[in-house]
């Protein structure tokens, strides 16, 4: 048979599409045709990248810690606060809008009680003031949860092998204020005890700190894929347990409309879905649902995976990498937490996906 004959249109060419309009179909409709050259690919693009959808998470530590990288998470290292001040002056540079700051501390800071996360001299604290005084136009956003503070590696205060919920808030509202006051633009409670940010909303309100924005990691799952940041704030090694009394079901996405719109009516601003690529239906949803500023967060080991197989050879890592962000776009993301973003701000420079 001839390449013709094979391209003859079928008998129906019209067909009726669900409005009972008619509609043509090949040989008579070619979608290729707008895929022929890049100059159309990218007019007729759907989704868009820049830079200012990317937030960037640094991790940081103590100036008499040594720094060595990350063994799970290649090319990345925990920050002195001066390295922290200059990431952010990079990142100003680029056009990143915001940096998320995480603290490994010294073991002697840990304890059950968590005292250190509220010490408003902590490292996060004194980086949060640092990066403030020398780069004033970035926005920072601070975690809230116990977890890099615990001496058991958990979000919320254990008691009897418990993580207490109403105990564990009063404590975060302290840390979200003494972040606050240290200039943090963007809280961003990631331990998910219920109640949360209604508490933190009014803890901040009557601390006179009502410009300061809630992120609320409102759908977090219990995930594996945290594995490497645990490495990098130290954590991983002393979790008792796991998460699965307050991180969501990975097998649920009604439950994160729910969670979405309670963490909504207490006061949060922007919401977040955590992990990122294995949830992107959960964050089409609430998108959809809820028409708020939706963010993602690729998290640690999303990097790792796609670090790991393009050290190997694998795959490309920098088309997996801007690939995996514009289908967090395609998702409708709004911005992504993401530890590619100076690469990928740079990449942007030159081009947009
Ligand atoms: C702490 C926190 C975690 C992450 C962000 N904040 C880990 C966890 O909940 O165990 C994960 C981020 C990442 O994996 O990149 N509550």
């Amino acid at each position: 048979m001839s390449e013709r004959q094979r391209q003859k249109p079928a008998a129906s060419a019209q067909t009726k599409d669900n409005l009972g309009l008619s509609v043509g179909t090949y040989p008579l409709l070619r979608p290729r045709r707008n895929r022929t050259d890049a100059w159309v690919r990218g007019m007729v693009a759907e989704a868009r990248l820049t830079v200012s959808d990317l937030i960037w998470p640094i991790f940081l530590r103590e100036d008499d810690n040594p720094a060595f990288e990350i063994v799970s998470m290649p090319g990345i290292s925990r920050l002195t606060i001066e390295e922290a001040v200059q990431a952010a002056r990079q990142a100003a540079d680029l056009g990143i809008p915001a940096l998320a700051v995480f603290p490994c501390i010294g073991e002697d800071r840990k304890n059950p009680d968590c005292t250190e996360a509220v010490n408003p001299d902590n490292l996060v604290c004194r980086a949060v003031s640092a990066i403030k005084k020398a780069v004033p136009q970035i926005g920072i956003i601070c975690d809230v949860a116990l977890d890099p503070f615990n001496a058991n590696g958990h979000d919320g205060l254990v008691h009897d092998g418990r993580v207490l919920n109403d105990e564990t808030i009063a404590i975060l509202c302290q840390q979200a204020i003494v972040q606050a006051r240290a200039g943090c633009d963007i809280i961003a409670p990631s331990d998910m005890m219920d109640g949360r940010v209604g508490a933190i909303r009014c803890a901040l309100d009557q601390a006179e700190l009502q410009d300061v924005k809630i992120c609320s990691y409102a759908a977090k799952y219990a995930s594996a894929f945290y594995g490497p940041f645990r490495d990098a704030v130290g954590s991983g090694g002393k979790l008792v347990g796991d998460k699965q009394t307050y991180q969501m079901n990975p097998a649920n996405s009604d439950e994160a409309l729910r969670e979405v719109a309670m963490d909504l009516s207490e006061g949060a601003d922007m919401v977040m879905v955590k992990p990122g690529m294995p949830y992107l239906d959960v964050l089409q949803r609430i998108k959809e649902r809820f028409s708020v500023p939706t963010f993602a967060y690729q998290v640690s080991g999303e990097y790792a995976m796609i670090e790991a197989a393009a050290s190997n050879g694998w795959l490309d890592g920098e088309k997996a990498m801007m690939e995996s962000l514009i289908c967090f776009k395609r998702s409708g993301a709004d911005a992504i937490f993401t530890y590619f973003a100076p690469r990928i701000a740079e990449r942007l420079q030159n081009s947009s996906l």
